[in-house]
């Protein structure tokens, strides 16, 4: 088989620049790993900055997410028997941040592409890139047969357990971590919300946060221990812990019921640099991952497809290659400001186990600064509805 654009990973990143090259008449062929059926399972992200939302709009996959998802324009910071409103739209200049399930968009985005005969390959397994230097090309299994992709350049959005980074010699990558001793353990729950707006709570006895997907179904997480399973979390045990972090009026009103998916994601952060290597490129968490405190994950992944997306539409089309030969520089500078915020935000709002007292007045003094400052409310607010492409 042959293709212009070989993407490996059939995640948002992967699925979001086939389908901006599809309509600019750029040829694609995406390989992911598991089935359909399985990405659509995962839960994870709830909060599109409005960069990302455009960049939906611009792929045709934005209708739904108009007509379903939200608009908010603020959240809540509970703390300290407070609770402070960031209000987003005041301090962003008129921005705001859309509340639409990671699923939905996954599933609006395969729904285009089969739409558009866009080809995207499950079940592909042993996925491997070869000759990254010279002419590329991708080899697969499925079944017994080892499928051949010669291709102009190879996308690895994979994720951070794929085979696209591991694949760029050791030394030439140089990797930059920090792991969070805890980790969110996540609710997803047919009930209404406790709240129109989310509560990012600050508790001794750990962080919560009180999300949403819609009027119907509620995304609640607590700070839980590394060493703690999903199977250590009854669903009654989850609800009186995350009652106990909130503030009395919101445990109060706060509707409980069977939790229809459970997991514990651990919190890290991490950049691969450099984010190309030959005529392969890394994009979203493949390259690099955030702690989900702040929502930046898939927000950072927006920036690299803008960035790669314009890249290799100029060299088809003009033959220009400047966007390609700066990408690996342009997307560094962007996903190193939302690897600062939101180590910034997990900082500030977690329970550390191993935290001097002078941490913890730290952590209270940057919350009282925080909403005595508007300067500090405005920086807030720009990271969080997203920093421009
Ligand atoms: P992925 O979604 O990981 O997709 C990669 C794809 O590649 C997968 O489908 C995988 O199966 C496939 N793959 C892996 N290896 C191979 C291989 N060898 N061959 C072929 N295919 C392969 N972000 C936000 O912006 N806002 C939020 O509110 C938010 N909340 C989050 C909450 C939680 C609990 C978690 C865990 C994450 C959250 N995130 C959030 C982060 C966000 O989910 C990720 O940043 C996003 O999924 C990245 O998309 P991606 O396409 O780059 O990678
Ligand atoms: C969600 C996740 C986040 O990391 C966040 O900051 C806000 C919302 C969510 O899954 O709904």
């Amino acid at each position: 088989m042959k293709t212009s654009v070989c993407i490996i990973g059939g995640g948002p990143s992967g699925l979001m620049l086939s389908q901006l090259l599809h309509l600019q008449g750029i040829e694609t062929v995406v390989l992911e790993r598991q089935s359909r059926e399985y990405v659509l399972s995962r839960i994870r992200a709830g909060v599109l900055e409005h960069g990302f939302a455009e960049l939906m709009r611009e792929a045709q996959c934005g209708e739904r997410m108009d007509r379903e998802g939200e608009i908010h324009e603020g959240f809540i910071i509970a703390h300290n028997g407070k609770q402070s409103r960031v209000d987003l739209h005041k301090y962003s200049g008129g921005s705001s941040v859309v509340v639409y399930g990671q699923t939905e968009l996954t599933r609006d985005l395969y729904e285009a592409r089969d739409r558009m005969n866009g080809i995207v390959i499950h079940n592909a397994e042993d996925v491997q890139p070869h000759d990254l230097t010279g002419k590329p090309y991708v080899t697969y299994r499925q079944g017994d047969e080892i499928v051949r992709i010669d291709c102009d350049y190879v996308i690895g959005a994979d994720g951070f357990h794929g085979v696209s980074r591991k694949s760029i010699p050791k030394n030439v990558l140089k990797e930059y971590e920090k792991v969070y001793p805890f980790g969110w353990l996540g609710v997803l729950s047919r009930t209404k919300p406790v709240s129109p707006e989310l509560i990012y709570a600050r508790h001794e006895r750990g962080f919560a946060l009180c999300s949403l997907r819609s009027q119907v179904l509620s995304r609640y997480y607590v700070q839980v221990p590394l060493s703690d399973s999903v199977e250590d979390w009854s669903d009654e045990r989850f609800w009186e812990e995350l009652k106990r972090r909130l503030p009395e009026d919101v445990a109060g009103r706060l509707i409980t019921g069977p939790s229809i998916e459970k997991s514990i994601a651990p919190l890290r952060s991490f950049v691969a640099e450099p984010m190309r290597y030959g005529n392969l490129f890394l994009a979203g968490d493949a390259a690099h991952i955030v702690p989900p405190t702040g929502a930046r994950g898939l927000n950072s992944a927006a920036s690299d497809i803008y960035y790669l997306y314009h890249a290799l539409v100029d060299h088809y089309k003009k033959g220009d290659d400047n966007g390609l030969d700066n990408y690996s520089a342009k997307a560094l500078a962007r996903v190193w400001k939302a690897q600062r915020f939101s180590w910034w935000m997990t900082t500030m709002l977690h329970t550390f186990p191993d935290s001097l007292p002078y941490d913890q007045k730290l952590q209270q003094t940057d919350l009282d600064y925080l909403f005595s400052s508007e300067a500090a409310q405005r920086s807030l607010a720009e990271n969080y509805v997203g920093l421009p492409f």
